[in-house]
C-alpha cells in the first residue's frame, strides 16, 4: 500500500487526536492479569492494536471492539502459548512477557528481533525479571521464562526502558511483597498504566517520578478506563500545521504531555496556544527559524519520537539546525528519503545537521519506519509536486485514518493499493 500525496497545499481546520498506540498497547497486555472485564475507551484503530487483540483472542479471551471502545474479558483459563508468526506481527510482542509471568507464572516468547531502529535488545527486562526471582532460559531464538516466585523488595533499572518499566510495573503485581522499582521510566505511557491498574483494582504509587512501588495484589474487579491521547500524533500534526504554514487546531490531544514539541516549535517561531487541556491551535510564521539543537533524552526529555518529524518541520527552516538523537542507535533513517525530496540533512554518528532549503520536491520514497514515514507524509505536504511514499505499512501501525484526516483540513491526499498504478508520471 501507498500514499500519494499533492504538496504545497495550504490546511486549515481541526484534527482529532487519537487514543494513544504507546499507552494502550502495555493496557491491553495487561488486561491478561485482572481475569475479569476491562473496558478501554479512547483506543486508536492501528494495526498495531488489531495485532495485540489477535492475541489476546488467540489466548482464549472474549474481545470486542465497538468504534474506539475495546472490552476484554480475561476470566476464562488460556494457554501461555502463541505461535511464533503471530507474536512476531507485533513490534512490541514482548510487552506480553510481564502479563505471562503475572497470570501463567510462565512465559515463551520470541524475542523481537532487530527492527529499523536497531537492535532492541531486552537485557533489562530479563535482568529485572531474574533479580526478581524470574528463573530464564533462552532456547533456539525464544526465551522461557518459569516463576517459582517474585521477591518483593527493591530493584534498579539500569536504564530507564520504557517497556521493561512496564513489564516489571505488571509482573510485580504478583510478588511475596512490595516492589520499590528504582530510575523508572517516566514517560505519561507509564503514568497510563498505573493509572489502568489502579482503576481495575491494584495499588501503584509513583508513576512519572524516579520511584515506583507496586504493592502486590491478586484481587481484581471489572472496570472502564480511558486510555490517554497519544502525545506523538498530536506532535505529528503540530509538525504538518508548521511546516505547511497552517493555522491547525488539535483536539482531545494531550497538551500536558506536548511540552517538549510545543517548547521546539517556539524555538522556530511558532505559536502554540492552549485553549483548555485537550484543545491547541498552532499559528506558524511565514517562515520557520532554526533550531539550535535538540536531544532526545528519556521524558521528561525530548521524546525520540518526535524527533523525525521535528527534522521534516525544519526542512526548510532558515539557516541550520541540529538533532542529536540518544535513544535508539539506528534513528535516522528517514534522512536518505527526505535528502531524495531536495532536503539538505548531514548524519554524523547520532547527530543529525539539517540545513534550510527553499524548496522541496515531490518524489518516490520508501517509509523505513513508524515515525520516519510520518516524517516523509510532513515532507510530501510541503513539497512542491506529488509524492509516493511506498511502505505505508509502517505509519498504519500507529496512525489512525492518517489520510481520512489530512483530507479534512484541506490536504490532497490518498491511498493506493500496491496492485493499482498510480496516473500521475514521476519525473524520477
Ligand atoms: C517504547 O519502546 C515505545 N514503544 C517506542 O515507540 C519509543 O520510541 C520508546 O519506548 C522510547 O520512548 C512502545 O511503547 C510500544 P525502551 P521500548 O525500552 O519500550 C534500549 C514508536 O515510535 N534498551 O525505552 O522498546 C533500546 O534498544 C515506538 O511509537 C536496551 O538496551 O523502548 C533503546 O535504545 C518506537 N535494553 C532504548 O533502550 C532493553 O532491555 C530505549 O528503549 C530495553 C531497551
Amino acid at each position: 500500500m501507498k500514499y500519494l500525496i499533492e504538496g504545497g497545499k495550504k490546511l486549515s481546520g481541526t484534527v482529532r487526536i487519537s487514543g494513544s498506540k504507546n499507552a494502550v498497547l502495555p493496557i491491553l497486555a495487561a488486561t491478561i492479569i485482572t481475569g475479569k472485564k476491562t473496558v478501554l475507551k479512547n483506543c486508536p484503530d492501528i494495526s498495531d492494536v488489531h495485532c495485540t487483540v489477535d492475541i489476546l483472542k488467540y489466548l482464549g479471551y472474549d474481545v470486542t471492539i465497538d468504534g474506539s471502545t475495546i472490552t476484554v474479558d480475561s476470566s476464562k483459563k488460556s494457554t501461555p502459548e502463541v505461535p511464533r508468526e503471530l507474536m512476531c506481527r507485533l513490534r512490541s510482542s514482548i510487552i506480553f512477557l510481564g502479563a505471562f509471568i503475572n497470570r501463567f507464572g510462565y512465559a515463551k516468547l520470541f524475542p523481537p528481533g532487530g527492527c529499523e531502529l536497531g537492535k532492541r535488545p531486552i537485557d533489562i527486562h530479563l535482568s529485572m525479571l531474574s533479580q526478581m526471582g524470574v528463573d530464564i532460559i533462552e532456547e533456539d531464538c525464544r526465551i522461557v521464562c518459569t516463576t517459582p516466585k517474585l521477591s518483593g523488595g527493591e530493584y534498579r533499572f539500569s536504564f530507564p526502558s520504557v517497556g521493561a518499566t512496564e513489564n516489571v510495573m505488571i509482573a510485580a503485581l504478583k510478588a511475596d511483597g512490595p516492589v520499590v522499582l528504582k530510575n523508572p521510566a517516566k514517560e505519561p505511557e507509564i503514568v497510563d498504566l498505573q493509572n489502568f491498574l489502579c482503576t481495575a483494582g491494584a495499588k501503584i504509587t509513583g508513576a512519572g517520578t524516579d520511584t515506583i512501588t507496586v504493592y502486590p495484589t491478586n484481587s481484581f474487579h471489572d472496570c472502564e478506563y480511558t486510555v490517554s491521547s497519544d502525545r506523538i500524533e498530536a506532535a505529528t500534526y503540530m509538525a504538518i500545521a508548521s511546516a505547511t504554514r497552517s493555522m491547525l487546531t488539535l483536539t482531545n490531544a494531550p497538551c500536558k504531555d506536548l511540552f517538549r514539541m510545543a517548547e521546539a516549535m517556539e524555538q522556530m517561531g511558532v505559536y502554540v496556544m492552549e485553549s483548555n487541556s485537550h484543545t491547541l491551535t498552532v499559528i506558524p510564521p511565514k517562515r520557520l527559524k532554526p533550531v539550535s539543537m535538540i536531544t532526545t533524552m528519556p521524558h521528561p526529555g525530548f521524546p525520540t519520537d518526535a524527533q523525525a518529524l521535528l527534522m521534516a518541520t525544519l526542512l526548510k527552516a532558515e539557516g541550520c539546525s541540529m538533532i542529536v538523537e540518544n535513544i535508539f542507535e539506528n534513528r535516522y533513517n528517514h534522512v536518505e528519503e527526505l535528502n531524495k525530496m531536495g532536503a539538505n540533512v548531514l548524519v554524523d554518528g547520532n547527530t543529525a545537521k539539517i540545513f534550510g532549503v527553499e524548496t522541496l520536491f515531490g518524489a518516490q520514497v520508501y517509509a523505513r519506519d513508524l515515525r520516519a514515514g510520518a516524517a516523509l507524509v510532513i515532507a510530501a505536504l510541503c513539497a512542491e509536486g506529488t509524492t509516493l511514499i511506498h511502505n505505508v505499512h509502517h505509519i498504519e501501525r500507529g496512525y489512525e485514518k492518517m489520510i481520512e484526516k489530512l483530507n479534512l483540513i484541506g490536504a490532497n491526499a490518498k491511498v493506493i493499493n500496491s496492485k493499482e498504478q498510480t496516473d500521475e508520471p514521476y519525473s524520477l
